[in-house]
């Protein structure tokens, strides 16, 4: 069995992007692997967070792992402010990173551009992800194409770390889906659709209605043209919409053009809908079930437990091969 890791902010609302690049995918793995997924709230206050939404936002998110399909009995599932070990090797990874490759994160340089100011956490939460991961021996991290490049510098971390300190950090490898890494906006397929875009149209929130969805289909953009078919290059917005039916319905694309030759935009955008309404009914059932059993917090808390578990145990060996003072057991966390 490999152990996988993957995190998700609890800000904004949760979107089919996060659905069929993370979320579904996550559920995929929990039958093969030993899986940690966890709420990634010390990142979600790189950016200012009301704290009443955050806390409203960290059961969401919780809820919403759990109408994906995980199943607690079978994978951890917690919350990041929960285990120490986080902030604790966050910060001695912040100080093996140099300030020249966390200058070159393109998130961050997406994240800051046009801002007067940024926090400093902003600036080095790459060294805080890198953290997360290593701290369970993780093999594989399955994430959107967006995070390549902040795994990628945690595996450089791990690797700088080792050689400089002795084997501590198992390396761990990416898992980019070949498709569904990157839905686009429904309003301008040259960016992905996003929690944070100010216009509600460009993304499907795994809460919305039936009626929302179809408006919001609707009211997609698409390119000139009548043909239903997959040119990336010429018809960008008709094949993100292509891609979004294909992973709907498990179908590779091909066959869907097959089904709509012949036909216009507007029979192909109504079954669209239909097919994502599908998809989204019974998370939203999960959702609602869970919401009422009242089991979260049991949840959330035995998946801590097993967390702290796990990673006190790494962050121990850290400390010990930095040379740092481990009077606190980071393990027992007592004298
Ligand atoms: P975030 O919403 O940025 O915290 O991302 C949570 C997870 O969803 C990460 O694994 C992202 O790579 C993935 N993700 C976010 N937006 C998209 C998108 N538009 N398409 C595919 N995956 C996405
Ligand atoms: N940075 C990720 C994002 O914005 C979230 C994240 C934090 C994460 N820590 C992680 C993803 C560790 C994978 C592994 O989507």
């Amino acid at each position: 069995m490999k152990r996988v890791f993957s995190g998700v902010q609890p800000s904004g609302v949760i979107h089919l992007g996060n659905y069929f690049g993370a979320l579904k995918r996550f559920v995929d793995f929990q039958d093969e692997h030993e899986c940690f997924y966890c709420i990634v709230d010390y990142h979600a206050i790189t950016v200012y967070q009301d704290p009443k939404e955050l806390s409203r936002q960290i059961e969401d998110t919780a809820l919403y792992f759990l109408a994906a399909g995980l199943d607690p009995q079978k994978v951890t599932l917690f919350v990041q402010s929960d285990v120490p070990c986080h902030a604790e090797l966050g910060w001695m990874l912040q100080c093996i990173a140099t300030f020249g490759e966390l200058s070159r994160m393109t998130q961050f340089k997406e994240k800051s551009e046009g801002k007067e100011t940024v926090s400093g956490g902003l600036f080095t939460y790459p060294a805080l992800m890198a953290a997360d991961i290593l701290l369970y021996d993780t093999d594989y991290v399955p994430v959107g194409e967006d995070q390549k490049q902040h795994v990628e510098l945690c595996r450089d971390l791990a690797e700088r770390f080792n050689s400089r300190y002795g084997p501590t950090f198992k390396v761990p490898e990416p898992l980019i889906p070949e498709y569904g890494a990157r839905i686009k906006s429904l309003q301008d397929p040259t960016k992905k659709m996003s929690k944070s875009d100010p216009n509600p149209l460009s993304y499907i929130s795994l809460a919305d209605s039936k009626d929302e969805v179809a408006r919001k289909i609707r009211r997609a953009v698409t390119d000139s043209g009548r043909e239903v078919v997959y040119r990336p290059d010429e018809k960008p917005a008709l094949a993100n919409l292509l891609s979004i039916y294909s992973l709907c319905v498990n179908k590779p694309i091909s066959e869907i053009e097959e089904m709509y030759r012949g036909r216009g935009y507007a029979d192909f955008k109504k079954d669209l809908a239909d097919v994502i309404i599908q998809t989204l009914e019974p998370v939203q059932k999960r959702y609602s079930e869970y919401k009422q059993s009242g089991v979260l917090k049991d949840i959330l808390s035995n998946g801590a437990k097993r967390a702290n578990e796990v990673s006190s145990a790494v962050l121990k060996r850290a400390k010990e091969a930095m040379g740092l003072s481990t009077l606190i057991d980071p393990v027992k966390r007592t004298i």
